[in-house]
C-alpha cells in the first residue's frame, strides 16, 4: 500500500471506512492543463460512438453524449443492453468537483421468490432464471437516462435520443457478433410472438450485412423523449410490458414499475500506489473486489516478479476477494455488509499474509461460511468532455439477447438478471458465482453485480475504463488498472491478454497466448489448475486524458471489431 500522507490520508481512510467517497478530488498542479483539448469517446458500437461525438459538437456535455451513446447502444447492441435491461453510470461533474454512481440496475419484482425458480426436484431451473418472463428484474436504464439528462445534461432527451430513434426507425446493418448471438438463442426467442416479430420480421433471423429496423423500439424511445419516466414506466409500455411477462406466465405489478427508482449512491474510492482510483459501490461487487484485489497486491512490487510468481500473487488474491464476494455481498438498500472492513488495508494486510508466494491455496481451504448476516454480453462505455466532466458506464441485459423476450408492441427486450441473484444458495449462476442469504431475492432487491465502471487519477492522468464479462469484469478492470500503472497506452490496456480466478471454481482461466507455456508450467508446479487457450473475453473501453501533455488517447477492445473510440478535438 502506498503511504496516505498527513491530513487528507486521515480523511480518505476515515470515508472510505465510512464508505463515502471524498467529494472534491484536490485541484491538480497549476502546470498541467485545467481542461481536455477536447471530447473523446470508447464504446462497443461505431454508431453509438457517432451519436455522442454528435451530440459533444452541437454543445452538450459528458452527461449528454451519455444519453446518446447508451441509448444508441440500446438499438444496436440488443445482444448486450437496452432499455428492458439495467446499469451502472459513474459520473464526474468537473465543476463541482464529484463523483456520483448512478445506480440503475434492475429490482425483483415481488412475485419472484426463490422457489419460483426452483424445478420439481428442488434444482435451480437455468430455464427459468435465465429464459423468459421470470428472469427478468424491473428494468432501471431508461429511469437512468431521464436522471442523466434532467440533472446532469444540458440538452432535452428529445436531442440526445434522437439518434438512437432514428437508428432504431431506419435500422442498421447487422454483424457478425448480432448473427451469432441470435443463433446461440434462437430456441428461446423464437418461442415468444413479440420476439418473433422483432427478429423474424422478413421471414428470417437477421444476417450479416441485412439492415435490421426496430420501429416498436424508435416509438418506445419517441415516447420516453416526449415524457420523460412516466413514457416507460407508466401508460401504454408499462402495460404492455406487464401484460407480456403475464401471458408468458410471469407476475410484474404496475406498482413495481412506476415505483422504479434510480439511487444515486457515493462511489467507492481508495488508493493503489500514486492512482486515486474511484469505482463501483454494492449493488457492484466490483468496487470492493478491486480494493481487495489491488490492497492485497501492493505488498509485492509486481514490474519485479518473473511472470508466473505475478500471476501467481494476482491469482491469490482474486481468489480471496471473490470468496468475499460470495458471502458478504448484496444490496447495500437490504443487507449490511462490512465494507469499512472489507477495503481496509489491513484486511489485506491480513489477508497477503494468507498468500504463500510459491504455491497456490487451494479454495477448498478458504470455504464460504455463509456469514452471521441478517439475513459476451453487456456493454461499456467511457467519455471525457471539453470541461473535463467524464462518464464511465456499464450496461446490461444479463445473457445473449437478455432473457429473449421482447414485449409485444414496445421492441423492449427484457432483460434475465434474475439469474445473478444466489437463487438456490451455495448454486453457481450463469458466470459460476455463486452467494447465500445477501444476494437472495426479495421484493424490490437489486441483484449483486460485477458490472466496475472505474475511474483512475494521478498528478498527471485521468482515465475512464470498464468491460464487459460477468464476473470477468472485474478481472478485466483489474488487469486494465495495472495496465495503465504500468505506461501502457489505452489502445495497449484495450488490447491487454486476460486471465481470472473466481475462488470457484478453483481454476485459472486465460484467453490464448495470455500465458506462455512456461508460465503455465510454473504456475502448475505451484499448485494451480490452469485452462489456458479459452476463447477470448471482454469488451473493455476507455479514454485517457493526459494533464501534462494535454493530449486525450482512446482504446477500444480489438476483441469487437465493431467498437469505435474517438478524439474530438474542439477549439
Ligand atoms: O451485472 C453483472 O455482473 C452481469 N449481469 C453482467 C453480464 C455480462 O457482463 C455478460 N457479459 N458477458
Amino acid at each position: 500500500m502506498s503511504l496516505l500522507r498527513g491530513w487528507r490520508a486521515t480523511l480518505a481512510s476515515v470515508l472510505v471506512g465510512l464508505c463515502i467517497a471524498p467529494l472534491a478530488v484536490a485541484a491538480p498542479p497549476a502546470r498541467v492543463a485545467a481542461h481536455p483539448p477536447g471530447g473523446a469517446i470508447a464504446s462497443g458500437h461505431a454508431l453509438a460512438t457517432e451519436a455522442g461525438l454528435q451530440i459533444l459538437r452541437a454543445g452538450g456535455n459528458a452527461f449528454d453524449a451519455a444519453v446518446a451513446v447508451s441509448s444508441t447502444l440500446s438499438v444496436v447492441e440488443p445482444i448486450s443492453s437496452g432499455l428492458g435491461g439495467g446499469g451502472f453510470f459513474l459520473l464526474h461533474d468537473a465543476k463541482s468537483g464529484k463523483d456520483v454512481f448512478l445506480d440503475a440496475r434492475e429490482t425483483s419484482p415481488a412475485a419472484a421468490t426463490p422457489q419460483a425458480f426452483l424445478d420439481g426436484h428442488g434444482a435451480l431451473d437455468p430455464n427459468r432464471s435465465q429464459n423468459g418472463p421470470w428472469s427478468a428484474g424491473i428494468p432501471g436504464l431508461p429511469a437512468a437516462l431521464v436522471e442523466l439528462a434532467g440533472k446532469y445534461g444540458r440538452l432535452p432527451l428529445g436531442t440526445t435520443l434522437a439518434p438512437a430513434i432514428r437508428i432504431a426507425r431506419e435500422g442498421f446493418p447487422v454483424y457478425a457478433r448480432l448473427q451469432k448471438g441470435y443463433a446461440s438463442r434462437r430456441s428461446v426467442m423464437e418461442r415468444y410472438p413479440g420476439t418473433r416479430a422483432v427478429y423474424l420480421a422478413d421471414g428470417d433471423p437477421p444476417k450479416v450485412g441485412e439492415t435490421f429496423r426496430q420501429p416498436d423500439l424508435a416509438r418506445t424511445l419517441q415516447l420516453l423523449a416526449d415524457k420523460g419516466f412516466d413514457g416507460f414506466y407508466r401508460g401504454d409500455i408499462a402495460d404492455k410490458l406487464r401484460r407480456s411477462v403475464h401471458d408468458e406466465g410471469g407476475n410484474w405489478t404496475s406498482a413495481e414499475l412506476a415505483g422504479y427508482r434510480v439511487r444515486e449512491r457515493a462511489p467507492l474510492q481508495f488508493k493503489y500506489r500514486d492512482w486515486s482510483i474511484t469505482t463501483a459501490p454494492p449493488p457492484s461487487s466490483g468496487g470492493i473486489a478491486l480494493a481487495e484485489i489491488l490492497q492485497i497486491a501492493e505488498g509485492w512490487d509486481l514490474r519485479k516478479l518473473d511472470p508466473p510468481h505475478r500471476v501467481h500473487i494476482l491469482v491469490e488474491a482474486m481468489r480471496r476477494a471473490f470468496r468475499d464476494r460470495t458471502i458478504y455481498l448484496g444490496d447495500p438498500d437490504f443487507v449490511r455488509m462490512p465494507i469499512a472492513r472489507l477495503m481496509s488495508p489491513d484486511y489485506a494486510a491480513g489477508l497477503r499474509a494468507s498468500i504463500n508466494p510459491d504455491k497456490a491455496t487451494p479454495s477448498v481451504l478458504l470455504p464460504a461460511q455463509p456469514a452471521p448476516l441478517e439475513d459476451d454480453e453487456t456493454t461499456h462505455f467511457s467519455i471525457i468532455d471539453r470541461d473535463g466532466n467524464r462518464v464511465s458506464a456499464t450496461q446490461t441485459v444479463n445473457l445473449l439477447y437478455g432473457s429473449g423476450l421482447v414485449a409485444p408492441g414496445t421492441g423492449v427486450l427484457l432483460n434475465d438478471e434474475m439469474d445473478d441473484f444466489a437463487l438456490k444458495p451455495g448454486t453457481p449462476n450463469a458466470f459460476g458465482v455463486m452467494g447465500f442469504a445477501a444476494n437472495a431475492p426479495k421484493p424490490g432487491k437489486r441483484m449483486l453485480s460485477s458490472m466496475s465502471p472505474t475511474f483512475m487519477e494521478s498528478r498527471d492522468k485521468v482515465i475512464a475504463l470498464g468491460a464487459p464479462g460477468g464476473s470477468r469484469i472485474i478481472t478485466e478492470v483489474l488487469l486494465g488498472i495495472l495496465g495503465y500503472d504500468d505506461g501502457l497506452s489505452a489502445q495497449q490496456v484495450a488490447a491487454l491478454p486476460r486471465f481470472h480466478h473466481q475462488w470457484w471454481p478453483d481454476v485459472i482461466s486465460a484467453e490464448a497466448g495470455a500465458l506462455d507455456p512456461k508460465t503455465v508450467k510454473a504456475l502448475q508446479a505451484m499448485g494451480h489448475t490452469v485452462n489456458a487457450g479459452e476463447p477470448t473475453w471482454g469488451n473493455l473501453q476507455t479514454v485517457e486524458w493526459d494533464r501534462r501533455s494535454d493530449t486525450l488517447s482512446v482504446g477500444s477492445d480489438p476483441r469487437n471489431p465493431v467498437g469505435k473510440a474517438e478524439v474530438l478535438l474542439q477549439p
